[in-house]
């Protein structure tokens, strides 16, 4: 373990004194996922809809039944976790406001969860949605992260990586050919092409990606409140894992940095320097981000084309269409699901006033089906004129940042695995991740054809 002292959590001491590791992990998921749990469990009984769509599976599995019941309640409803909306305009009102942020002000919660929260902290085990990764913390902070990685992200710098994705999903399609029979597209292609890309951007070893996608796949389940003990075990120890495999690659590019972007925010001038903290939670971000989302528009694409054959051809006839087809999968079926901010100060939203300290839930998956700005929004239309208005990559200043890069992966990786296999159809019935915030399949069966 290379672990600098900056990652590993300093001696902490409880009421009943010094606090092993496993009475952290405890407190964490207490507070993290127990808690959580036993509320949203208590809140979906009583027909609460976030409560719900945490806890119920098969709202997991089709939770557009549940959206338009919320739809139903106007733009702006209340829930067991502040406001919710399904509302295209207000999410967007939210998004892009500096009177909503990411952060979440502890000062009001109760004395016990304030002290879990403390002693469960754990740099070595943080996840994604954990501070100080970018996607939880507000200016200025955000914004002097934001500004040290947004370079390797310019429209100029993700066209670049055309070649390496095309290259890239050539091969794996090389690979699928001398496969035989049916074959998970998930593990054989929509995971891997992602994984192998960011893997590059980041100048982290390929050999390694099994273990990333692994990893990932675990540590994603994070991102969902409420997780059971054994399953949040896993994840923790994904995370870990992660950190131990970033702390070494740091290392390593410190004594002999390449041309890649971490190697440059490893060899940042003092004044400009992260933290290690910083630095792992900006990389692990990065990293997850870059393969836990894409591989999740890939199926998604390829399940929709299947079940709207006439699409999969008119695009077989007209590639120009992919990058078009590639909106309307991420609006119809939306790799992210949904996100939060809580206000910042009183504020009017939907018609209401808002109490500064809210917490207001953004469907994303339901406003980019908000019938107010796509006209039959229900419907899978690949020549739809406005399906890029859709909020799957969020909105404001934490608009995602490999957007681009995204869609370039999926324009090209649909449209390489659609000419090499036209009679591609899928096989059984897929399955789809076990998650609520991401949405996509983790089992995948097709016959290549
Ligand atoms: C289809 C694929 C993807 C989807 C649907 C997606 C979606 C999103 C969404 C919804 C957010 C913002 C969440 C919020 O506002 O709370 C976000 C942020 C982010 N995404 Fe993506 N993403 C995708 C691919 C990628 C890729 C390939 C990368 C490459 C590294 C990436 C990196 C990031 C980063 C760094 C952020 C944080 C930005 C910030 O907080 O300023 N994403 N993404």
């Amino acid at each position: 373990m290379s672990a600098t002292p900056a990652t590993r959590p300093a001696p902490v001491t409880g009421p009943l004194g010094p606090l092993t590791r496993p009475a952290r992990t405890a407190a964490r998921w207490a507070v993290r996922h127990g808690l959580p749990a036993v509320y949203l469990s208590r809140s979906a009984r009583r027909g609460d809809p976030i409560g719900r769509l945490m806890r119920d599976p098969a709202l997991r599995e089709q939770p557009y039944g549940l959206y338009e019941q919320v739809r139903a309640r106007g733009p702006l409803s209340a829930s067991s976790l502040g406001l919710v909306t399904t509302s295209h305009a207000v999410a967007q009102q939210v998004l892009r406001s500096d009177r909503f942020g990411v952060g979440w002000d502890r000062s009001g919660a109760p004395r016990t969860i304030r002290w879990a929260l403390r002693f469960g902290d754990d740099p070595a085990a943080a996840g994604v949605a954990e501070p100080p990764s970018m996607l939880v913390v507000d200016p200025p902070d955000h914004t002097r992260f934001r500004r040290l990685v947004s370079r390797a992200f310019t429209p100029r710098a993700t066209a670049a990586f055309e070649p390496t994705i095309r290259r890239t999903a050539e091969r794996l399609l090389d690979d699928l050919a001398r496969r035989a029979g049916t074959v998970d597209l998930v593990e054989a292609y929509a995971a891997q092409l992602p994984v192998l890309v960011i893997a590059d951007l980041l100048g982290v070893p390929v050999a390694r990606r099994e273990d990333f996608l692994r990893w990932g796949a675990a540590a994603a389940a994070t991102l969902d409140p409420g997780l059971p003990l054994r399953r949040y075990l896993v994840a923790e120890r994904a995370l870990r894992d992660m950190h131990e495999f970033l702390g070494d690659h740091f290392a390593r590019l410190r004594r002999d940095p390449g041309e890649d972007l971490v190697s440059r925010l490893v060899t940042l001038p003092p004044e400009e320097a992260l933290t290690d903290r910083e630095l792992h939670a900006t990389v692990l971000l990065l990293l997850g981000a870059g393969f836990e989302t894409t591989v999740n528009l890939l199926g998604n694409a390829v399940v929709l084309l299947d079940a709207h054959r006439g699409q999969w051809d008119a695009l077989r006839a007209e590639p120009a269409g992919w990058e078009a087809a590639v909106e309307e999968v991420l609006r119809l079926d939306s790799p992210v699901q949904l996100t939060g901010r809580s206000a910042r100060a009183e504020v009017e939203l939907g018609g209401r006033t808002v109490a500064a300290g809210t917490r207001v839930t953004l469907l994303l998956g339901a406003a980019n089906r908000d019938p107010e700005v796509f006209p039959d929004p229900q419907r899978f239309d690949i020549t739809r004129a406005n399906a890029r208005e859709h909020l799957a990559f969020s909105g404001g200043i934490h608009y995602c940042l490999g957007a681009g890069l995204a869609r370039l992966e999926g324009a090209i990786g649909l449209q390489a695995l659609s000419e090499r296999f036209p009679g591609l159809r899928v096989a059984g019935r897929p399955v789809r991740r076990n998650l609520q915030t991401l949405r996509g399949f983790e089992v995948l069966p097709v016959v290549l054809r």
